[in-house]
């Protein structure tokens, strides 16, 4: 007999796998995956120049924040026991340079000082760096002879992220996409002593059609034209596992596969692939079709809200960004 053999060649009638299923407390006694609160990162849209809470009408329960209210919601957030939060930020003002987002005073920036000076250390900020909310285009780049101009963009999203870290971003989150994006912000990051400041890399972001409710909500359309020159083909696996790899050596300390549940495969080679913590990022329109669904009475949704997110943590997600984060927080505490 081979090594191995004896264990694969117990079977039936000695072997019986219900033994471990018979009561509610033998399964949590073999319970393989426990999502916990800790895991969570819950997104926030903050507007410039809003006066009241506007709900996305394609994300129920998901509001667009006027900067006076994000204080008192991270706290609400925080007795829940959420301690991670993604920030995006919507301007008054578009242009071709997307100056808004990298102004001392824009609208994330100036919501992080208030945050950071408020929380201290007890929560991790985290700042999505991109330029679709700010640019006049709506694409996540620089526009140079009609095209997405890798090379410019970069110089740019440098600049973002320097001024997120300055007003006090555990970690900044690059989603432009653009190649060598982790690089140069590493190295602007760097050159402006602030290199305590993280990057968590949109690694592998593939184009997908699940981020339509994330434009609505974000005004981040693109005028004309898609995404597909710069997010990755949602057919490719190898060139996913390029991307983390390339993200890693260039000083992301955290990477990223989005989205996540069509992508678990994905997940689970990030996991394999690299020692780094590997986030996945549950989007909109992952919540967008739970909600859908729940509110036509077809599904449970406190149920299926747990089980995809502790299917994505099961994949190999360390951290899951999710639009469920509240509720999920308010299930974890029960
Ligand atoms: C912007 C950005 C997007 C998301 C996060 N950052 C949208 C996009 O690339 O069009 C998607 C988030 C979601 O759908 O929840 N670069
Ligand atoms: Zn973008």
């Amino acid at each position: 007999m081979k090594k191995g053999e004896i264990l694969y060649a117990r079977k039936f009638p000695e072997v019986r796998l219900r033994r471990l299923r018979r009561t509610s407390s033998v399964r949590k006694l073999v319970q393989e995956t426990r999502l916990s609160v800790n895991d969570l990162v819950c997104p926030l849209f903050i507007q410039e120049g809003l006066r009241e809470p506007h709900e996305v009408e394609s994300m129920p329960g998901i509001f667009r924040l006027p900067p006076g209210h994000v204080l008192k919601n991270i706290e609400s957030l925080y007795e829940l026991g959420l301690r991670a939060f993604l920030l995006f930020g919507l301007p008054t003002a578009k242009d071709s340079n997307g100056s808004s987002a990298f102004h001392n005073d824009g609208v994330v920036q100036r919501s992080v000082k208030l945050l950071r000076k408020n929380f201290s250390d007890k929560i991790v900020l985290i700042s999505d760096v991109c330029l679709c909310q700010y640019t006049a285009s709506g694409q996540c780049g620089i526009i140079h002879n009609g095209l997405v101009d890798n090379d410019k963009s970069l110089k740019i999203l440098g600049k973002i992220a320097v001024s997120h870290a300055n007003s006090g971003v555990d970690f900044v989150a690059p989603s432009a996409m653009m190649d060598g994006q982790v690089r140069v912000i590493r190295q602007s990051l760097d050159a402006a002593n602030l290199m305590n400041v993280g990057i968590m890399g949109y690694s592998a972001k593939l184009s997908s059609n699940l981020y339509a409710p994330f434009r609505d909500a974000a005004h981040s359309l693109p005028s004309q034209g898609d995404r597909k020159s710069y997010q990755m083909a949602y057919t490719n696996s190898k060139e996913a596992m390029q991307e983390i790899r390339l993200d890693s050596q260039e000083g992301a300390d955290i990477i990223m596969v989005k989205p996540a549940l069509p992508y678990l495969d994905l997940i689970y080679r990030a996991k394999i692939s690299t020692l780094l913590p590997v986030c996945a990022y549950s989007v909109s329109g992952e919540y967008a079709m739970v909600k859908a669904a729940a509110s036509e009475g077809f599904i449970n949704e406190d149920e299926v809200v747990s089980e995809f997110t502790t299917c994505i943590k099961r994949a190999g997600a360390d951290i899951i960004i999710t639009y469920h984060a509240k509720k999920l927080a308010e299930l974890l505490l029960e």
